[in-house]
């Protein structure tokens, strides 16, 4: 059974269609990615589930319609948000506090995680000190701290360099293997994709739809150079778009 199932979801704001048709599922312990160009309605679909717009169409969770998102979903905005005027150890700990954990309790569950995040010794530095990579990685231990049942990752890489870029997939593949996460990504990178994901779900423009399901058959841990063929049909798709083909949850 699929963690996440998502039946026909649309959303309009106001007279804008974003959303026009999206289908898709997540099964547990899978990484799933979302690709598609800017502006699309990405963003709009982890704000439905988030709770934070509503739409319309199914959204199931472990077979059951979608209620509490807070208790499913561990969330990182597109966004860089850490906090400018906290320390990298208490930007870590929003997650926690805002579940009403005490700071202290807080501090000390994620202060083990610094050094498995590449953190070690900046606990106490604030987000202009570290680095572009940096900061995402304190973003992504807030987000994981939170032990949700899934992790939405909104386009976590998408301001960074190429090359640090690269280096934080390879870690991140890692450490979605070592922990056994559920995620859901949204990147417009196809490369990113083909390398992260067990799925890859491609979107057309705004209004988005579902062209294509595509499953990546490819070993892990991912050897870049093995996904060039998987990539260039990807690439196709985006730029001569066809109706869907394979997305046929009804
Ligand atoms: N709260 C809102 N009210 C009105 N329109 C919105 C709102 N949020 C998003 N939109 C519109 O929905 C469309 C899709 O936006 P969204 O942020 O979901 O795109 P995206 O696929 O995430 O793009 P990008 O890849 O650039 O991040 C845009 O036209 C945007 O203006
Ligand atoms: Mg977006």
């Amino acid at each position: 059974m699929s963690r996440l199932e998502l039946r026909h979801v649309r959303k309009a704001f106001g007279g804008l269609d974003v959303l026009a048709d999206i289908s898709l599922n997540v099964g547990a312990g899978e990484f799933v990615s979302i690709l598609g160009p800017s502006g699309a309605g990405k963003s709009t679909l982890f704000q439905l589930l988030t709770g934070a717009e509503h739409g319309e169409g199914e959204m199931l969770f472990d077979g059951a319609p979608l209620d509490d998102h807070g208790r499913h979903f561990a969330f990182m905005p597109q966004r860089d948000a850490l906090m400018p005027w906290r320390r990298i150890l208490d930007n870590a700990t929003l997650g926690l506090e805002v579940q009403g954990v005490k700071r202290k309790a807080a501090r000390a569950r994620v202060a083990p995680l610094f050094a498995e995040f590449g953190l070690a010794g900046f606990e106490r530095h604030f987000p202009a000190q570290l680095s572009g990579g940096m900061r995402q990685r304190a973003a992504l231990l807030r987000t994981v701290v939170q032990e949700r049942d899934m992790l939405l990752l909104d386009e976590p890489f998408g301001a960074l360099d190429a090359l640090t870029r690269t280096a934080m997939q390879r870690w991140l593949e890692q450490m979605w293997r070592e922990h056994h996460w559920t995620a859901l990504l949204i990147t417009h990178d196809v490369r990113e994709a083909v390398f992260l994901s067990d799925c890859i779900y491609v979107l057309s423009a705004r209004p988005a739809r579902v062209l294509r399901e595509i499953p990546v058959p490819l070993p892990r841990p991912r050897d870049p150079t093995g996904a060039a063929a998987l990539e260039a049909e990807i690439l196709d798709i985006l730029l001569n778009p066809q109706p869907s083909k394979g997305n046929d949850h009804d």
